[in-house]
């Protein structure tokens, strides 16, 4: 019982920490970096700016 709680408690400190630490490892880190880039990419590239032509495609897909 007693280890549990010394467990419990070493947990919530260790979960604390690492919820409060700012170490902002996204903005340093260069492979989240590149990967931040290319998700903005693929946004960018994913966007359709017809919504009419979505929804045409969307009701074609579904047999409207
Ligand atoms: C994102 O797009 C820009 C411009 O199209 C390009 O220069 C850049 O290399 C691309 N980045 C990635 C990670 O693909």
């Amino acid at each position: 019982m007693k280890l549990s709680v010394k467990f419990l408690f070493s947990s919530l400190l260790f979960l604390a920490y690492a919820a409060l630490s700012k170490a902002h490892i996204e903005v340093f880190d260069e492979y989240w970096q590149r990967k931040v880039a290319q998700a903005h990419n693929n946004t960018l590239k994913a966007y359709i700016p017809n919504p009419e032509f979505v929804v045409n495609q969307f009701n074609c897909a579904a047999n409207l």
